[in-house]
């Protein structure tokens, strides 16, 4: 199989697989449906991935090119006639309250103990714009709202930035409870809470996920390169995509950095002003 048929064809695969579609059939040609309905032989990048329904795990990203960013995910152009997919299921996305109420009164990692509340996300249910942070800070902890402190300040000043107001995107974090002294989620507190941020991000199907900071970065792209050389890029993201940018808090401890944080926002601006 040539790179550029095989290239498509993988294209094909995820974009079913993100319509809960995994199971892939090839007719040969002059064979008759229901004699030669043979598995798709497909090479390794070809495998699609399971499907969680209730716990995805996050998409496996792909850089976007710069000439890339302004296009959508649309289905990639390859003749049906190669392989014939079966209907695509009938499954209702979850709602954001599907994914609170499943949380509970969650204990599922030592965060809880020391948590007042469990601050589980803010903001329109159907946004353009996810924001993703790290975890609950004091001020968060103490309102059961994420971004409510000097931190959020600045991102709120930054989504005015880029036209926005804060009521119409979505903040949350990595991990829904305050960890302690404001440290950096640890990786078990980490793959207790994401499935459900993951579910929060597949509930609300927005156009763009921005990563703010590194953590946020590793967690939904799985990037463990420094987020210095990776700020300022788009990546693909199951069927949406995602962007990376310095943690508000970075900057107010390095002020100096604010002005690349402001071009990271004009580039999330134009996508959303070009990407409709
Ligand atoms: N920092 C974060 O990462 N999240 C918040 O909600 C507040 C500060």
């Amino acid at each position: 199989m040539d790179d550029r048929l095989r290239e498509q064809l993988a294209a094909w695969l995820e974009f079913y697989r993100d319509l809960g579609i995994e199971d892939f059939y090839r007719r040969e040609p002059g064979s008759r449906p229901e004699t030669r309905n043979s598995k798709l032989e497909t090479g390794q990048d070809l495998q699609p991935r399971a499907a969680a329904a209730t716990s995805p795990a996050a998409p496996e990203p792909r850089v976007l090119s710069p000439e890339s960013r302004a296009v959508n995910l649309s289905p990639p152009p390859l003749s049906l006639s190669l392989f014939e997919a079966p209907p695509p299921p009938r499954r209702e996305p979850e709602t954001l309250e599907q994914v609170r109420r499943d949380l509970g009164d969650c204990r599922r990692c030592r965060l809880a103990g020391g948590r007042k509340t469990i601050v589980f996300g803010q903001g329109n249910p159907h946004a353009e714009l996810v924001f993703v942070g790290e975890g609950p800070g004091a001020d968060e902890d103490e309102q059961g709202l994420p971004f409510v402190g000097r931190a959020g300040q600045l991102l709120n000043r930054m989504i005015q930035f880029v036209g926005m107001k804060r009521e119409e995107v979505y903040i949350c974090n990595i991990v829904k409870c305050r960890p302690p002294g404001n440290r950096t989620p640890e990786k078990d507190e980490v793959d207790a809470c994401s499935p459900f941020l993951f579910r929060q991000i597949e509930a609300i199907r927005p156009r763009l996920v921005c990563c703010l900071g590194a953590p946020a970065m590793k967690t939904l792209l799985g990037i463990k390169e420094g987020i210095t050389r990776v700020r300022g890029q788009f990546f693909a993201y199951g069927s949406t995509k995602a962007f990376v940018a310095y943690h508000p808090a970075y900057i107010l401890r390095n002020p100096r950095e604010e002005k690349i944080l402001r071009e990271d926002f004009e580039t999330i601006r134009e996508f959303l002003k070009s990407a409709g």
